[in-house]
């Protein structure tokens, strides 16, 4: 049976764009978060990027109420029984993951696939919390997923191959370039990202040069779409600080060190774009 209805755990910038992207394609989607606001930021979120799409005529208004149709919300797993198959995107913590894991498990069908959007937590011990490892997966989103192509799929130690080819598939359907990887700590994108996000933030800690002089050169000179202290901020830099812990933890070397002034500042509440303040102000 194919995959025709999903659970997006998490309405946050990557679970509204999965949600968002999935609709699209076609698929019901219901999208959970803990509270009703967040739900509804989520559901706004996607309006304006549809909207948006609509205005710039890559979309009619059609296609747009149709996906804007096909899209649910919830507060809770209580609807879980009726997806095809999850795909997690709730806050980068193993704890938090773990424990909707067991849950999803305990409340989606046997069969059901359980997916997680995680930036670096392994796909192996996520899987371990559940009974049906054999059906949990990475599938890792690039942000913002209604732009970026790429959707890493990470299988863990006992994932299986007719899980990894449905996400394959469901990837393709979605529109985007599915790239396989194993689990390991940070997968591919963000064991070579992070370490250089976190190497810019030492060179403004050490006062090697400006913020805007960083970015400037890594811009013009390697080409790159955005700065990485910019790219920080629009990832979330509590997101990049726990990325590079699962990093530091999980090679025990100290080149994956977080550099203080991150952590200063994530303690501080400035987590970048999405709370208005991070390097820069918005
Ligand atoms: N930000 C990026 O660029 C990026 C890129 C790829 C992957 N990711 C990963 O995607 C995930 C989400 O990141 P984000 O940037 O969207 O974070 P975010 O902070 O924007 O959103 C996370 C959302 O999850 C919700 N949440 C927390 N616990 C929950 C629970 N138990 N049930 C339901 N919802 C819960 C929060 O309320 C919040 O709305 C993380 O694992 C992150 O590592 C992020």
């Amino acid at each position: 049976m194919g995959i025709e209805t999903i659970g997006v755990i998490g309405a946050g910038q990557m679970g509204n764009g999965i949600a968002q992207v999935a609709a699209v394609a076609g698929l019901r989607v219901t999208m959970v978060d803990v509270k009703q606001e967040f739900v509804d930021r989520g559901m706004a979120t996607i309006r304006k990027s549809l909207a948006k799409m609509v205005e710039k005529q890559k979309m009619t208004a059609a296609d747009q109420a149709a996906a804007l149709g096909r899209i649910g919300t919830a507060t809770d797993l209580s609807g879980a029984e009726g997806w095809d198959m999850a795909i997690e995107a709730a806050v980068e913590n193993e704890t938090v993951k773990k424990d909707l894991f067991r849950e999803l498990d305990q409340k989606c069908r046997p069969g059901a696939i359980l997916a997680t959007n995680t930036s670096s937590i392994s796909i192996t011990a996520i899987g371990a919390a559940t009974r049906r490892p054999e059906s949990v997966i990475g599938m890792h989103f690039m942000n913002p997923v209604p732009l970026m192509t790429l959707v890493e799929v990470i299988r863990g130690h006992a994932t299986s191959g007719a899980t990894a080819a449905a996400v394959v598939d469901l990837a393709k359907t979605m529109g985007k370039t599915p790239l396989e990887a194993n689990d390991s700590p940070g997968f591919v994108a963000n064991r070579i990202l992070l370490p250089m996000i976190n190497e810019a933030i030492f060179a403004l800690h050490e006062g090697v040069a400006t913020k805007e002089s960083i970015d400037g050169i890594m811009k013009l000179g390697m080409n790159h779409p955005m700065g990485p202290l910019a790219l920080a901020d629009f990832i979330g830099l509590d997101t990049c600080l726990s990325i590079l812990q699962v990093l530091h933890d999980g090679f025990n070397d100290s080149k994956y060190r977080p550099c203080p002034l991150l952590k200063k500042m994530v303690a501080a509440g400035h987590l970048g774009k999405k709370t208005g303040q991070g390097f820069y102000h918005y």
